[in-house]
């Protein structure tokens, strides 16, 4: 499906400085990376804006939900460090904004030309979720940025000063993630083709209702399973499937789909052309209840000439844990967002995606 978003690829990069928006909200232990997916996947985009003559990349995000305060503990600079790590031929600097709390002072200790720079956690200050017009231009303006990338994939679907100020005040375009996400998740509502499975897992019901409902008159079959089904789901379409077995632990409590469920959506999926799955079967923290989703991923995960998509935090990073394991598991796309491929795949618009310039 064709991207309707200008992307990177329609700027000239030579001499330019670019503020590239990514979403670096991974979880941290002891000051430590423990998941760096979403470091990865921003990769394509930086050493595209390396390769085609960027001056300068300065890389903005956010960390967890700090409240406009400055917090230690969801500081980015074990990011810094992972990013340093995977692109080690290059210049990392690490904006540290500890001091004052100014935007302004903080960027005064921008390196020079040449490098990438991470700028602490945006949401250190208020200005950032107030989506601030006055702070996105402070930061245009000490950055001397040429060009805005949107490629924050998990974060276009928040109004904030650096997904949506600061994308009305410069010239601004898609990364190569976002372009990815957006095309597959797109590209499965629009002109999937059938027959198209969706399978909703995951534990709120009032999550995942505008998601099935968008799906209703677009998918062939819907199989429903995770705490949703435990809780007792009710089909309003013969095309709905609900799970009704389960695995349950000594209290009694329906913590994953059982074998024949699972074995009644793996049938569903050797079937589909077009496969959308978000949320888990069970507790994938426990691997006594993680049975039901590991058979639904290793299906999904060995098909050939299917469009396999997973979205949704908690399915997208059991998804990963797996790959890690197994390296013949593929899919077209393991989302890196959470809420924002939930939002997109329910038809809502994202704010930060719609901003960007217009092919
Ligand atoms: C996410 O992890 O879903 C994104 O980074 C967005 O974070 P938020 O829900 O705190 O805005």
């Amino acid at each position: 499906m064709d991207f309707r978003k200008k992307t990177i690829r329609d700027v000239d990069w030579e001499g330019k400085t670019a503020l590239v928006r990514v979403d670096y909200n991974v979880p941290l232990k002891d000051g430590k990376v423990v998941e760096d997916m979403r470091i990865r996947a921003s990769l394509p985009t930086i050493n595209y804006l390396i390769e085609h003559g960027a001056k300068k990349i300065v890389l903005l995000s956010h960390l967890g939900r700090p409240n406009g305060q400055e917090n230690p503990e969801l500081s980015l600079r074990p990011v810094a460090t992972r990013l340093a790590e995977l692109m080690p031929k290059r210049l990392i600097a690490f904006v540290d904004t500890s001091i004052e709390g100014s935007i302004e002072t903080a960027l005064q200790k921008s390196p020079k030309d040449g490098g990438i720079i991470l700028l602490e956690n945006l949401r250190f200050w208020p200005e950032e979720e107030a989506n601030s017009e006055e702070f996105a231009r402070k930061i245009i303006e000490r950055t001397k940025a040429d060009v805005f990338v949107q490629d924050g994939f998990a974060v276009i679907h928040r109004a904030h000063a650096s997904t949506d100020a600061m994308a009305r005040l410069l010239p601004s375009v898609a990364g190569l993630l976002v372009e990815k996400e957006v095309s597959n998740l797109e590209g499965a509502i629009s002109n999937p083709e059938h027959p198209v499975l969706v399978i909703i897992g995951g534990a709120k019901v009032a999550d995942k209702q505008p998601m099935i409902d968008r799906f209703l008159p677009i998918a062939d079959k819907i199989a429903v399973g995770g705490k949703i089904a435990a809780d007792g789901y009710e089909a309003t379409d013969e095309k709905i499937f609900v799970a009704k077995g389960f695995a349950e632990n000594a209290d009694g409590a329906k913590l994953d789909i059982d074998e024949a469920s699972a074995n009644e959506i793996i049938k569903m999926i050797n079937e589909a052309k077009t496969i959308i799955w978000n949320g888990t079967m069970g507790m994938t923290e426990e691997a006594e209840f993680s049975a039901g989703s590991r058979k639904i991923a290793e299906a999904m995960g060995h098909l050939d000439g299917v469009k396999t998509i997973i979205g949704g935090g908690d399915t997208a990073g059991y998804v990963e844990s797996l790959m890690k394991e197994d390296d013949s598991l593929h899919y077209s796309l393991v989302s890196t967002g959470g809420g924002a491929s939930l939002e997109l795949l329910s038809g809502k618009e994202l704010p930060g995606l719609e901003v960007l310039a217009n092919r």
